[in-house]
């Protein structure tokens, strides 16, 4: 709850009173969030004087931007993150341990794209809006629609997607939600943030035609269809100017063609030139004293505070860019509950975590199913449950997107919770994290991340714990059944979030080899027990060729959020029929992906898109590459047919209709996917994309009929040369499938 002043009227002179979000007498214009007026804006403007309007466009603390108390303008109060709403640092850079913030734990970013449940999506951004408002806070710093390029990024489980319209329909949901509760969703980082080596430096050098068609369309959706109040800007460069502060990005694109009249949000210490920043689109600039001098912020030396100022009496720059931002900035505080009254949020009630639930339970991904699960209680006397992550949690790490979790229940307890007394649970926790500093001292460059590689692997060797390992071979060799859970983690206990390996900020991964042993272990287990299933956490594949062979059932689940371990026990013993579906292509080694087999990753300096539009799927399948599992693939209980497609042409859309029916024996979910594929093309253009798609929970032997409009837009590409986006006449295959590479119904179109 909060307490601020409010301004009720611009026009007379002002008047304040102090304003609770509960039984506090209100005027309706208070009451009534409707937009407010460019004029009604600009009176306001009037009143303020160039230093109040300077206060608004930085930082005021570690998560505020200035406001104008003499005009009752409060400050407006920022908080990560993508999957909850994180700690309280009062006005500095430390968590606070008294404050009560407990907040909902979310299933990250990349497992709610899992689902392919657009309702999920909106309600994953009502729970985050709600609880954002209760912690009085205005913006929240999500959704993360950065697409996944590489499999190495350290931040992939924040993101949603490689695929740039499932990211932009899941997050069109996620920012409608949040927003109607009345807390600004600040999508980021915009735009081509694809890999955190050097994130401050690396200059991306790209195609007009793969930002267009990969790295923009998820922004554009939140922004045209999701109406989002602001944007963050990135910390990388793209072809030689800082995203943050970049002409085209922000002034020609976002703001000139888009329309977006939003805020662009710099990242925390993300500006490097005050002109660029007043010129080129940035509204507000944050976090600067993090590359200054963290324990005492000066907050006018910030790039828009008196540089700001001086380059405005100077005349250098026009005022009118000033009262620009002014206006951006005072028109997201009357969306928001800075200057508008939303109601009252809530916090950790059943409802959220009963959504935390939902998300896990269709987001999780079983890829693999030899005939094993689900698992029967009735069958298993003594079941083996092995692997540190099985009883570990991860909520309170990962960098910015930490959450401090009300609770987090971990797959061994939802295990035990399930079984009950009905089976003994065993656990051996198998293998055990380490952390080496010395493998992780120089971040930058391509050789330095080369001999990163390698020493780490001798320390793998080093490092793998026998005892642990034996220990769980042990239990293993005498279970009926086992679990073994594994994967990636966020970082290390004791270390600063940065310091984090794998799954975090500030860090990619070096390669996709499963770490501290694992690999072995897996493969040992797999010898003494027939009976295993392998679950994996992590924000991306790991290399599979050398344990998957041999292993029987593989569930990917992510992080999957503070109900994650239910989640999981109810799928391994089919109290729950899994639905969850690879939002990105898992192949066998990270130098399998386009990025690094034609692009590069991480570069020096300079990072070349090569792979330009060919990122993802459009890569592997247009060239016929081999995967392990690729996009859109999750396995089911249960089987769905498909049939009757029928495409319909009018008015400059496409409609495709088909039925799906569940021809198994148990109720379950099921994506209809659809791709379009041109048949011929004056330019290279992928062999499919993905341009439309339905979840639907259908009970055995139920049919439901699917209808997926296509407009225009989805048939188009984005010309390299004239730079604009072009429908060529032809034909077009609609493929209706429920993975890239299975593709069930076939059709023309011709435009
Ligand atoms: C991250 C952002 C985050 C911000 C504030 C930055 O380091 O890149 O995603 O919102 O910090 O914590």
């Amino acid at each position: 709850m909060k307490c601020r002043l409010f301004i009720f009227s611009v026009l007379a002179i002002p008047f304040f009173f102090i304003s609770c979000q509960s039984g506090r007498e209100q005027t309706d214009e208070v009451k009534n969030p409707a937009e407010v007026s460019k004029a009604k804006l600009d009176s306001l403007l009037k009143l303020m004087t160039l230093d109040e309007k300077i206060a608004l466009i930085h930082a005021s603390s570690s998560f505020t931007s200035g406001g104008v108390p003499r005009l009752g303008i409060p400050e407006l109060v920022f908080s990560d993150g993508p999957h909850g709403v994180r700690h309280e640092h009062g006005r500095g850079w430390f968590a606070l341990e008294d404050a009560d913030d407990k907040a909902t734990y979310l299933p990250v970013g990349i497992c709610l794209a899992s689902t392919w449940n657009k309702d999920l999506g909106y309600e994953y951004g009502v729970v985050l809006g709600n609880e954002a408002k209760d912690r009085g806070k205005d913006v929240l710093l999500g959704p993360g629609l950065n697409i996944i390029r590489s499999p190495l990024n350290g931040r992939n489980f924040e993101y949603l997607s490689e695929d740039p319209f499932l990211a932009g329909e899941m997050g069109v949901g996620y920012v409608k939600g949040l927003q109607e509760q009345g807390v600004a969703a600040c999508a980021k980082h915009y735009a081509a943030n694809n890999q955190e080596t050097d994130r401050h430096n690396i200059d991306v050098i790209i195609s007009k035609r793969a930002l267009h068609e990969i790295y923009f369309p998820a922004f554009k959706a939140v922004v045209q269809d999701g109406g989002a109040w602001s944007i963050m800007g990135a910390y990388n460069k793209i072809n030689g100017q800082h995203t943050t502060h970049h002409e085209y990005l922000n002034n020609e694109v976002l703001k000139g063609e888009w329309g977006f009249d939003g805020v662009v949000l710099s990242d925390w210490a993300s500006v490097n030139d005050t002109r660029e920043a007043l010129l080129f689109g940035t509204d507000i600039e944050m976090g600067t004293e993090l590359r200054r001098d963290l324990n005492n912020p000066v907050y006018d030396e910030f790039y828009l505070a008196q540089p700001a100022k001086e380059m405005i009496e100077s005349g250098e720059v026009d005022q009118r860019y000033l009262d620009d931002k002014a206006r951006r900035v005072l028109r997201l505080m009357y969306r928001s509950t800075a200057l508008s009254d939303h109601g009252q949020g809530k916090r950790n009630v059943e409802e959220h975590q009963q959504i935390a639930l939902e998300v896990a339970r269709e987001g999780v991904v079983l890829l693999k199913n030899e005939g094993l699960l689900p698992l029967n209680t009735s069958e298993i006397k003594t079941l083996a449950v092995i692997g540190h992550n099985a009883n570990r949690q991860f909520a309170g790490r990962g960098g910015s997107s930490q959450v401090r979790s009300l609770y987090e229940i971990t797959p061994l307890e939802g295990i035990k919770n399930l079984v009950g007394d009905a089976v003994e649970v065993v656990y051996a926790e198998g293998y055990e994290p380490y952390y080496d500093e010395s493998l992780f001292a120089d971040r930058t460059g391509v050789a330095a991340s080369q001999s990163r590689e390698n020493s780490r692997d001798v320390a793998l060797a080093r490092t793998a714990n026998k005892q642990l390992m034996q220990e769980a071979l042990e239990l293993a060799r005498r279970a009926d059944a086992v679990i073994f859970v594994g994967g990636w983690i966020h970082g290390h206990d004791g270390l600063p979030w940065g310091e984090g390996t794998y799954d975090a900020e500030a860090r990619d991964k070096l390669n996709l080899k499963l770490i501290f042993g694992q690999e072995e272990l897996i493969r040992q287990i797999n010898s003494v027990n027939s009976r295993t299933a392998v679950v994996l956490m992590g924000g991306s594949n790991v290399e599979m060729n050398n344990w998957l062979p041999d292993t029987r059932a593989y569930l990917h689940a992510w992080y999957p959020g503070m109900e994650g371990g239910k989640a999981i026990a109810e799928i391994l013993f089919g109290e729950v029929n899994p639905s969850g579906k690879l939002p990105m292509t898992f192949a066998n080694s990270h130098k399998d992906y386009p990025s690094h087999s034609v692009g590069e990753f991480p570069g020096d300096k300079t990072v070349k898109y090569t792979e330009d539009i060919f990122v993802g799927y459009r890569y592997f399948d247009t060239h016929n590459k081999e995967v392990v599992f690729p996009f859109g693939f999750g396995l089911s209980y249960t089987t769905f047919a498909f049939s009757d497609l029928k495409l319909t042409k009018h008015n400059q859309k496409v409609v495709v209709e088909c039925t799906v029916t569940n021809t198994g024996e148990r109720e379950g979910a099921e994506v209809v996917q659809v791709y379009v594929h041109p048949k011929q093309a004056s330019v290279d253009r992928p062999i499919r994309e993905l341009k439309g798609f339905e979840k639907v929970h259908l009970a055995p032997g139920a049919s439901a009929a699917i209808q997926v409009v296509l407009e225009e837009s989805a048939f188009k590409y984005y010309h390299p040369d004239e730079l604009r986006w072009v429908l060529e006449s032809g034909d077009y295959e609609i493929q209706v499938g429920n993975s890239s590479r299975d593709i069930k119904l076939r059709g023309d179109v011709t435009w």
